[in-house]
């Protein structure tokens, strides 16, 4: 399995350095190219690769974390996304009614599993350690494919998170289709003996 975050921004750079923390491998691009990637990179002592955009989109887990109107032009770089994971991390700014913005997302990814993650968390929090007094901070997952939902929480789980699904993106995955941080941010999970 390999992973790419396509964005280098405030989230896009918060889940590079939890890769890198974790040790796992991942590659990351942006609009800029690689070389506007190099003191991210140098940061973090090469754990992470800058790409070009068009390496990052044939991952199998491409994480998206670019401003909520560019993921149209990502999702027209190829007509088939067969076979990858998208895990939307973007929150739609303005409050739309119907379809939640993870779904409006998956219409446009052909053929992906697309699975929301990581959106709920400003972006400080989700930079900073997920081990916090003891327990682990929560991230909360939904997709409407059971396996990418369970693929997606192994991975935030190798990550240091407490992963929670919540199901279906138009059942508990409306909890997560917010245009500002919820009650929902920043719990921590604590597992007690006995
Ligand atoms: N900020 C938060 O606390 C927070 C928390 C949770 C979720 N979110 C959501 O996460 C998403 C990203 O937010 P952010 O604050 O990280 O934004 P940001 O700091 O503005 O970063 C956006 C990144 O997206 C890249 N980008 C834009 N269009 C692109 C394209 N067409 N192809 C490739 N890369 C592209 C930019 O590339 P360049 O660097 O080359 O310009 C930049 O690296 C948003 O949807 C936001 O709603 C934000």
């Amino acid at each position: 399995m390999n992973y790419a975050i396509i964005g280098s921004g405030n989230v896009g750079a918060a889940l590079a350095r939890q890769f890198a923390r974790s040790n796992i491998a991942v590659a990351i691009a942006n609009s800029r190219g690689t070389s506007s990637l190099a003191p991210l990179v140098a940061e973090l002592k090469g754990k992470i690769r800058a790409v070009d955009l068009s390496e990052a989109l044939v991952a199998d887990i491409v994480i998206l974390a670019v401003p909520f109107p560019a993921f149209q032009n990502v999702a027209q770089t190829k007509t088939s996304w067969s076979g990858q994971i998208i895990i939307d991390a973007m929150n739609r700014r303005e409050k739309v009614s119907g379809p939640t913005s993870t779904e409006v997302v998956a219409g446009e990814f052909s053929g992906a599993k697309v699975v929301r993650a990581f959106n709920q968390l400003p972006a400080a929090v989700l930079a900073s350690d997920p081990l916090q007094d003891g327990g682990r901070r929560v991230v909360f997952v939904s997709s409407n494919d059971a396996d990418a939902s369970a693929t997606v929480a192994e991975l935030a789980r190798h990550l240091g998170f407490a992963p929670i699904e919540l199901g279906r993106l138009d059942e508990g995955g409306r909890l997560l289709d917010f245009h500002r941080p919820l009650v929902l941010h920043n719990l921590i999970e604590h597992k007690f003996e006995g």
